[in-house]
Order: structure tokens, then sequence, then C-alpha cells
């Protein structure tokens, strides 16, 4: 048996949180498909570094061109301005050790907080953009802004793609099936998936991956 969803919200979907179903689709929750969590550094217009955790994204190339596409930057937070301004960003994936420090960068998000010390996270400089690192990452990509262009006519969010400029990675995850792919390596998010049948779903995880065979 299937079900199938509409591009209608269906009336039993619970709102778990006012305003769930502006900011995000239905779809999103319906379908409930696990995206890589990272965080996103860049400068404010003051100089200080700033995280942004970051999970709607794809990553693709070809050639000499390898491209981060966010695919969901909010046009309110810092991030959209920042990188706007400096046509700059870095990527940063952490382990899910670092889950608590990332969300404490939300709760301390004002102009005139550093970020990187409200998670206890170590700025370091790219080498090739105008942006910071963070140094606890086991893999940072520099990125210089490509595009940027509204998701869709009047959406709340932007895609920003950023092509790749350098790849910093720790030596424990540059070694093919290696730590990457395991509890200290990337880390995904699985936000809230609904009960298609009860419209129950404000549950959400973070998930790590574990390889089933190698091919
Ligand atoms: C698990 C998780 C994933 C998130 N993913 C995104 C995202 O993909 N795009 C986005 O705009 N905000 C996302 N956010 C919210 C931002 O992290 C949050 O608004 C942040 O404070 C923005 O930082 P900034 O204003 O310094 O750029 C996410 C938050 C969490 C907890």
């Amino acid at each position: 048996m299937k079900i199938a969803i509409n591009e209608q919200k269906p009336e039993h979907f619970r709102v778990s949180w006012e305003g769930q179903y502006e900011v995000f689709s239905h779809f999103e929750f319906v379908c409930g498909i696990p995206s890589a969590l990272f965080a996103i550094g860049t400068y404010k217009k003051n100089g200080k570094p700033n995280v942004c955790f970051h999970a709607w994204s794809a990553f693709q190339g070809e050639g000499d061109g390898y491209y981060v596409i966010l695919a969901g930057i909010s046009k309110n937070c810092h991030t959209y301005k920042n990188v706007l301004r400096d046509k700059s960003f870095t990527v940063n994936f952490l382990s899910k050790d670092y889950y608590d420090a990332l969300i404490k960068t939300i709760f301390h998000n004002k102009d005139e907080d550093n970020e990187f010390l409200a998670g206890g996270f170590t700025a370091g400089k790219a080498e090739t953009v105008n942006a910071p690192v963070i140094e606890e990452s086991f893999l940072t990509l520099e990125c210089e802004l490509a595009e940027a262009r509204d998701l869709f006519l009047g959406s709340r969010t932007v895609l920003i793609l950023g092509k790749a400029k350098r790849a910093v990675l720790e030596d424990s995850h540059a070694h093919r099936a290696d730590k990457k792919y395991g509890p200290e390596g990337f880390m995904f998010n699985i936000h809230s998936p609904i009960d298609l049948k009860t419209g129950e779903g404000e549950v959400s995880a973070v998930a790590t991956m574990k390889i089933e065979k190698l091919v």
C-alpha cells in the first residue's frame, strides 16, 4: 500500500510550531529526506567571525568546477548578507559531538556576538577566500560566491552557489572508507518526519552513517 500526498497540505497535519508550514513546505516533513549538516563560516560586517548551522544543500561539479549548492539560505540571516558582501564562505563539516556547540551559536546570534566563542570553536583563516574556518572540522571547503538567486519568485530563501577553491581534511578522515562514514564523520539532519496517517511529527534527529557494503 502506498500513501500519496499532493501539493495541498493535508488538514490533519499537526502544526508543531507557529509558521511551520510557511517556513517549510509540508513535503519537507512528508518526505523526511536526510541532509548533511555542516557550518557555514563568514565574517560579519563588524569583522566578527560568524557561524551558521546549515542543512539543505548539495555538492556537485565537473572538471575544474566543484560547487557547493546552499539550497536554502534564509534572507534574514547574517550569512546571506555576509556572503553577498564578501563573496566568500567556508563550509565546515564537524562530527555529531559538536551538535550542541553548533546549536549554541544560534542562541548567540546578535551582531556583537562572536559565534566562534559562543560555540567554543577555534577560528582560523581560509587561505583562498575571505572567510573564517572552524579548526575543529574534519573537512573544510573554502568557497567563492558564484551565484545567488531566489529559490522561486517571492521566496524567503535563496539558493547560493559557491565554487570550491580549496579542501582541507583531517588525516583521520582522508583515507577512503574511513572515519567520514562512521560516528565521528558526517552528521545528518532528520527533520521532523511526519506520520502521514496521524499527522504527528515534531521529533527531529541527528544521524551518522554506517557503511553496508564496499562495491
Ligand atoms: C539542524 C539545523 C539546520 C539548519 N539549517 C539551516 C539551513 O539550511 N538554512 C538556514 O537558513 N538556516 C538553517 N538553520 C538555522 C540557522 O542555523 C540559524 O538561523 C542561524 O542562527 C543563522 O545564523 P546567522 O544569522 O549567523 O547566519 C538550521 C538550524 C538547525 C538547528
